[in-house]
């Protein structure tokens, strides 16, 4: 296997999601609203911690997609700041460990874990998804929402994802892809400049998986849907009044240029040099 877990490619993509004070940043937009941040409810933080097209929707009904049980062991790759960790464990009663690149997210994902009580079905640590710090059959499901884009080496995540899964364990899939309409408009969320965006088609992430030794399930282009609900964002937006306080959503993680950057999104599904995938492949039973 290629040694090619490129540090300068970790840092950058740290610098792109990490802020300076994260946490308190986040802990202080909570206290300026008048919330008690030691009485947070997942409601409170449900704009801000699924950092991923169509929000806890979108996690909810890729867990039905996967047929998530009760019990099930989760690991959640590129988890951020833990929002669909604890969607999984509050709502489909799972046993979840997230894995993150980024140590502020990391440390967030447990702050806002241990304030809304789930620290006994969540944990975090921080790690490459290219090189998992897990035991083989470890996982019943592994989860990957919105992380390929970061990752260059997809032969060697995708070998990675199938080795960490038990006989028969589900990978659930909800990703940005490439589309057919060329290079995308900079900055996104997940990247400023194409420097560490890694972008493949869906069809290519599926042969991918399927090369790793996956069966696919379900895989549904959800790339209209994604459109529709940007679209719905973007005018929400739009209709604040001028004076209206900051949202405590995305925009606390993506910074100034949220705005620039959910702008573009839409340019780029509509141009179709984007596209949204998500789907559910099973890892043989056969040993
Ligand atoms: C757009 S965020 C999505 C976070 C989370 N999955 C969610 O839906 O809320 C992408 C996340 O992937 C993480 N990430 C990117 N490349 C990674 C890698 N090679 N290993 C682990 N995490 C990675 C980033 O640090 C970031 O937290």
């Amino acid at each position: 296997m290629t040694e090619r877990t490129d540090h300068a490619d970790e840092r950058a993509i740290a610098d792109n999601y990490g802020r300076p004070d994260l946490e308190r940043t986040i802990l202080d937009a909570y206290e300026n609203a008048g919330m008690d941040t030691t009485r947070l409810t997942r409601d409170d933080t449900a704009a801000l911690d699924e950092f991923h097209i169509q929000g806890r929707d979108a996690t909810r009904a890729l867990a039905d997609l996967a047929e998530l049980r009760p019990g099930d062991r989760v690991l959640d790759v590129g988890s951020g700041i833990g929002g669909p960790a604890r969607t999984l464990a509050a709502e489909f009663d799972c046993r979840v460990t997230g894995i993150d690149l980024v140590e502020e997210y990391c440390r967030v994902a447990e702050t806002l874990t241990e304030r809304l009580g789930l620290e006994d079905r969540v944990s975090v640590r921080r790690g490459n998804a290219v090189d998992l710090p897990f035991d083989d059959g470890a996982f019943d499901v592994v989860w990957l929402q919105h992380v390929s884009m970061n990752v260059a080496e997809k032969g060697r995540l995708a070998d990675e994802l199938h080795r960490v899964l038990r006989p028969g364990g589900r990978l659930a899939v909800h990703e940005v892809c490439a589309g057919p309409g060329g290079s995308p408009q900079f900055p996104v969320p997940w990247a400023d400049d194409p420097s560490i965006s890694f972008l493949t088609t869906a069809e290519e992430l599926s042969r991918l998986l399927a090369d790793a030794g996956f069966e696919e399930l379900e895989w549904v282009d959800a790339t209209d849907d994604s459109l529709e609900w940007f679209r719905s964002r973007l005018e929400a937006m739009a209709a604040r009044p001028a004076d209206a306080p900051p949202p405590l959503g995305l925009n606390l993680l993506m910074g100034p240029e949220t705005p620039t950057k959910m702008q573009n999104v839409v340019r780029n599904l509509e141009d179709e040099r984007i596209a949204v995938v998500r789907g559910v492949v099973e890892k043989s039973a056969q040993r």
